[in-house]
Order: structure tokens, then sequence, then C-alpha cells
């Protein structure tokens, strides 16, 4: 009986620490990191085109141009944002894939339905 005891509390111990394993509860997780709310176009989106693309999609460069809100939105809406900077496999620019954060910045505007904002 006296070892039956030992090892109930043994096993419930491990229990609780299994238990802690777990980690934090992911609806809280969700509801703290959604950090896309504060993404806007022109604070976080614009700048990387300005610094990533422009120099080769500029007026009279690369087509297509994408130097302002109305010519980078007709390549969302087409998907080519998206296929190039995203997905693949053909990335852009054209020297290799964007530094993931930025990546993770168009993701979330794309998402919100790449507003003007
Ligand atoms: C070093 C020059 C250069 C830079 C920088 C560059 N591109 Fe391009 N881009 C090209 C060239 C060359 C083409 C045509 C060949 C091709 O499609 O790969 C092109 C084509 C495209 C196209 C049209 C083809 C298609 O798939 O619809 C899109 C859209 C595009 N680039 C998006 C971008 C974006 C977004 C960036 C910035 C993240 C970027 N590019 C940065 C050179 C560049």
């Amino acid at each position: 009986m006296k070892l039956f005891l030992i090892f109930a509390s043994m096993l419930s111990i491990s229990f609780v620490s299994c238990t802690k394993d777990i980690g934090p509860n992911p609806d809280l997780i969700v509801k703290t990191s959604n950090a896309c709310d504060t993404i806007t176009f022109t604070k976080h989106i614009l700048p990387i085109f300005n610094s990533e693309c422009v120099i080769c999609h500029s007026a009279g460069g690369q087509n297509p141009e994408l130097s302002n809100y109305t010519l980078i939105k007709t390549q969302v809406d087409g998907g080519r944002i998206k296929a190039r900077v995203i997905d693949g496999p053909s990335f852009m620019p054209a020297s290799g894939r964007l530094p993931d954060n930025q990546i993770n910045l168009i993701k979330c505007w794309l998402d919100a339905g790449a507003p003007n904002n």
C-alpha cells in the first residue's frame, strides 16, 4: 500500500510537470500578437517598395512600375506581388528574396486587402 502511494504521488508529480510543458494558452497568443493591426501602406509597405523594388521598377525602367499605391495595387490585384514576393517560385527582388520581416509585413498588408492607409 505504501509503495502504491509513493508510485501514485510520483505519477501525479509527473502529470503536473507535463501540463506545465504545454506553454501559454494559444488563445492568448492570438490576442496579444496581432501585430498586423498596426501595419499601414504609408509607414511600412511603400518604404519597402521604394528601397527594394523601385530601383528597377521605376518610370522608364523595368515593367511594371511600382512607385505608388495605384501602380502597386494593380499588381496586387493581378496576384503578382504575392507570387513574386511570397509564393515564388521566381522571387523578387531579382537578387533574391526579401528578408523575412519584410515578407511578413507585405503578407499582413495583403491579408488585410492591401488598403491605401
Ligand atoms: C535588380 C532589378 C529588380 C529589382 C530590385 C526588382 N525587380 Fe521585379 N523584375 C525585374 C526584372 C528584370 C523583371 C522581368 C523578369 C522577370 O519577370 O523575372 C521583373 C519583373 C517583375 C514583375 C513582373 C513579372 C511578374 O511576375 O508579374 C513583378 C510583379 C516584379 N518584378 C515585382 C518586383 C517587386 C515586388 C520587387 C521588390 C520587392 C522587385 N520586383 C524588385 C527586376 C527587378
